[in-house]
């Protein structure tokens, strides 16, 4: 039935290496897009209707491309919905079209399946009417989409990874500028091992803009003491000596921030000269810095990056995405992977009474068309 159609179109889900919770604050953050993908089959059918349809479900769902607007409600569709919606009003073509949809990125697992829908939904529609494919505008829509259609207030790391992505690189993306760098990742024997914790996600929205309205207000006391922007903009010398006017939680958010920037230098560093050790230390400490001071890891990730340091053939591990659950990942020796596997998911079995999943993924390109 795929062979129907007239394109397929992809975009990727996403792991971020390092530099969580810093996209919103103006901060650099170092994701690769996956060959997870979500895949849009599509054909102009010379209507003023999109049918929306899944590979996975029984669902059929048809929007009117003159009321986009009104599927913010609707189970499946809304995120389609939500994407053309902003690619329509950001004054692009939206016409009438056959969608099949296959998401090949987990649900629920904090690797962007929603960045990845939005981004090949938008480069799709794209196609079909011959609007040459700008990715970072691409990525500006959907984020769009995210934030005033699905009504999580997200930065730019998700949907840039999913639309920019190059195959063999991280991004080191600048999100206050969108200036992006790509980087070779180049692990020498050690290979990335993303594991999803399996936690029921909940109330993830919620938290995520609670963190992201804490930073702002620290933003907003020390602009009070700094000419800064963006609150990544701090460094760490400026920190300690201005740090003190914030309190409690907002401190600790603060905190998290500066130093998980100085981290992402460092790390992008370390991969550039081959120190993949430094690479994985600077893991660690960011996984630490998530669960003491931003408190977005829960005893499952911690359980997980435990299990994982716990084996001799993983030298760094942290939680990946927003944090709530979803997943981790692991900086692992490439000869010993199954074992590492195989201890890992019967540790946190072990702990938690249910068991994680270990995922088989590249970093491959963002968008993809292919010409059926
Ligand atoms: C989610 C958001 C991103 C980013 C991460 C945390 O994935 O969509 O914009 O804030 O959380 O780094």
């Amino acid at each position: 039935m795929k062979d129907n159609y007239q394109y397929k179109v992809s975009a990727s889900g996403r792991v971020n290496l390092i530099g969580e919770h810093v996209d919103y604050c103006g901060g650099k953050v170092f994701p690769a897009a996956l060959s997870l993908k979500n895949d849009v089959y599509i054909r102009p059918n010379g209507t003023d209707k999109i049918n929306l349809s899944w590979t996975t479900l029984n669902d059929k769902i048809t929007l009117d491309i003159h009321r986009l607007d009104e599927y913010k409600n609707v189970k499946y569709a809304n995120y389609i919905a939500g994407s053309l919606w902003a690619w329509q009003k950001a004054g692009n073509r939206v016409i009438g079209a056959d969608m099949l949809f296959e998401c090949r990125v987990p649900f629920g697992s904090g690797l962007s399946s929603s960045a990845a829908i939005e981004v090949s939904t938008i480069a799709a529609m794209a196609t079909i009417t011959n609007t040459p494919l700008d990715k970072p505008v691409i990525a500006l829509a959907a984020q769009r989409a995210e934030r005033e259609y699905a009504g999580v207030n997200c930065g730019i790391m998700d949907q840039y990874a999913s639309a920019c992505g190059v195959k063999g690189h991280a991004m080191l993306l600048d999100c206050s500028t969108l200036f992006c760098e790509q980087v070779p990742v180049d692990l020498g024997e050690y290979s990335l091992v993303i594991i999803n914790c399996n936690k029921p996600h909940n109330l993830v929205e919620s938290k995520y803009n609670e963190r992201r309205a804490e930073t702002e207000e620290a933003l907003k006391i020390l602009q009070t003491k700094l000419p800064i922007k963006n609150l990544a903009e701090v460094t760490i010398e400026q920190f300690d000596e201005y740090g003190r006017f914030l309190n409690g939680k907002v401190f600790d958010r603060a905190k998290h921030v500066v130093f998980e920037c100085d981290r992402v230098n460092k790390a992008s560093a370390a991969m550039k000269s081959g120190d993949i050790k430094t690479l994985g230390k600077l893991l660690n400490e960011s996984h630490n810095s998530l669960r003491d001071l931003y408190e977005v890891t829960g005893r499952e990730l911690d359980t997980l990056q435990k299990a994982a340091l716990s084996s001799p053939y993983c030298i760094g591990s942290r939680m990946t995405g927003a944090g709530f659950g979803g997943c981790t990942v692991s900086l692992v020796k490439t000869a010993n992977k199954s074992d590492f596997e195989t201890s890992v998911v019967d540790a946190y079995l072990k702990e938690i009474g249910y068991a994680p999943s270990v995922y088989e993924a590249e970093i491959d390109d963002g968008i993809t068309v292919e010409k059926l």
